[in-house]
């Protein structure tokens, strides 16, 4: 549970709040490169509650300004991509990458006042087909380096998924690690269980059709974030779960196309405003390319503008004939439709003064604990968590861990963490 005050100080997104102003002190994607290739037309993007126009001037440099002309407010994204930037439509202001403004062809011959304009402007870095932008004060920090952003293009899948809640909703889901034995379990017999049934020790390779397990749940805070171990016993065995909180917005979970123990994937929560955000879905496999094919299928659970057929408003086409056969939810095969069902419906900013966290709700309270020290630190002028500025730490992200194995029955978290070790990799076997 969180009192108001805090429930509004992680929620507010926008220019100059306190949470908003935290948010801006990362790097965070904006766009997927595909939405801005080459020679391509200005996209209007919508980004912690700002106005923005996302385009490739004629050199393929990345610029990301404010979507409002700053002489009498035209939408920029209307603009002409041409001498070195993108220029109005109204009166022919010329801006580049930077937020400078090159030409004000409508004023007298020798007028400096151009000189004087600086439009708002967010650094780009474009890695992995994603394009990120750094919309905080000063000089941005080190990127983070990764493991997803160091393998072959190949081997790596991104995506992003439009979401009708809050930011925190959604990453609070992926926090939530006890929720995929409910709401993403194929029943038994299920027509959308995968073919291959065990692992290849002959272990059951997804559980999800076992009774109802018991669990438990237990966290650490670690330099990026927060580590989270789950323990499962079922019926037949025990599992662990590790996922890991990527301050501010991202987890690094068990998923994504990587056959087990070969890669995992990282959701990114970026905040549209208050009350949507994008999903970006980030996903890898260490040992080689990934099926073309896997892409193909997400691909097909949105349409061109990055929406699910499947949404609030027709109730996620949920099946209760398929609920009797099939999932436990009766949305489809897809977790991505069930996990918003589950954030969405919470309302577009859930009231958290009103919940009651459980005990396996312990990674989450860290994960907010954190956030909020992370909003004073900014708030007294400090950089908060996970701000990378000295290059050494930008490697040492191999230690956000993800896992999800059998383990013998018994095992306790401190038992297995002291097995694994805190820099252990990842050997993920969900989807
Ligand atoms: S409003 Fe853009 S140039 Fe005048
Ligand atoms: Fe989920």
């Amino acid at each position: 549970m969180l009192k108001k005050e805090e429930n509004e100080l992680l929620t507010r997104v926008g220019p100059g709040t306190p949470g908003g102003e935290m948010l801006r002190r990362y790097w965070q994607p904006a766009a997927l490169s595909v939405e801005l290739p080459p020679g391509g037309p200005p996209v209007p993007l919508r980004l912690l509650g700002e106005g923005l126009v996302m385009f490739r001037d004629q050199e393929g440099r990345l610029g990301l300004l404010g979507l409002h002309c700053s002489h009498r407010g035209a939408d920029l994204s209307y603009g002409r991509l041409e001498d070195g930037g993108i220029r109005c439509l109204y009166h022919g202001w010329l801006y580049d990458v930077e937020g400078r403004c090159l030409e004000q062809p409508g004023e007298p011959a020798g007028s400096t006042f151009h000189d004087r304009i600086r439009h708002p402007a967010y650094r780009c870095h474009e890695v992995a087909g994603v394009i990120f932008t750094y919309m905080g004060p000063g000089e941005p920090p080190l990127f983070p380096n990764y493991e997803l952003f160091r393998v072959p293009d190949d081997n790596r899948w991104v995506h992003k998924q439009y979401h009708e809640c809050s930011y925190l909703q959604g990453n609070e889901g992926n926090i939530d690690s006890i929720h995929v034995r409910f709401l993403h379990r194929y029943l038994p017999g299920s027509r959308f269980r995968r073919s291959r049934e065990l692992d290849g020790e002959g272990r059951p390779a997804r559980p999800f059709d076992e009774s109802l397990p018991s669990s438990a749940s237990r966290c650490e805070e670690t330099h990026f974030g927060v580590r989270i171990y789950s323990l499962h016993d079922t019926h037949a065995a025990t599992y662990m779960r590790t996922t890991n909180f990527v301050i501010p917005l991202t987890c690094a979970v068990p998923g994504g196309p990587a056959p087990p123990g070969d890669g995992y994937l990282m959701n990114w929560h970026v905040p549209i405003d208050d009350t949507h955000h994008w999903r970006f879905s980030m996903a890898f496999k260490r040992s080689g390319p990934l099926d073309p094919n896997y892409a193909q299928a997400r691909a097909s659970v949105t349409d061109e503008t990055f929406r699910s057929p499947r949404n609030k408003a027709n109730r996620y086409l949920q099946d209760r004939e398929e609920q009797k056969h099939d999932t436990y939810a009766g949305m489809g095969p897809i977790f991505v439709v069930q996990d918003a069902f589950a954030t969405e419906t919470a309302g577009e900013i859930q009231d958290r003064s009103r919940e009651h966290l459980a005990a396996s709700d312990a990674g989450l309270a860290a994960a907010r604990r954190m956030m909020l020290r992370a909003i004073k630190d900014v708030q007294e002028d400090r950089d908060p968590p996970h701000v990378i500025r000295r290059p050494e730490d930008q490697d040492r992200l191999l230690e956000i861990s993800v896992t999800s194995e059998q383990v013998p029955v018994g095992t306790t978290w401190e038992q297995y963490r002291v097995q694994r070790g805190v820099t252990f990799g990842a050997i993920g076997i969900e989807d």
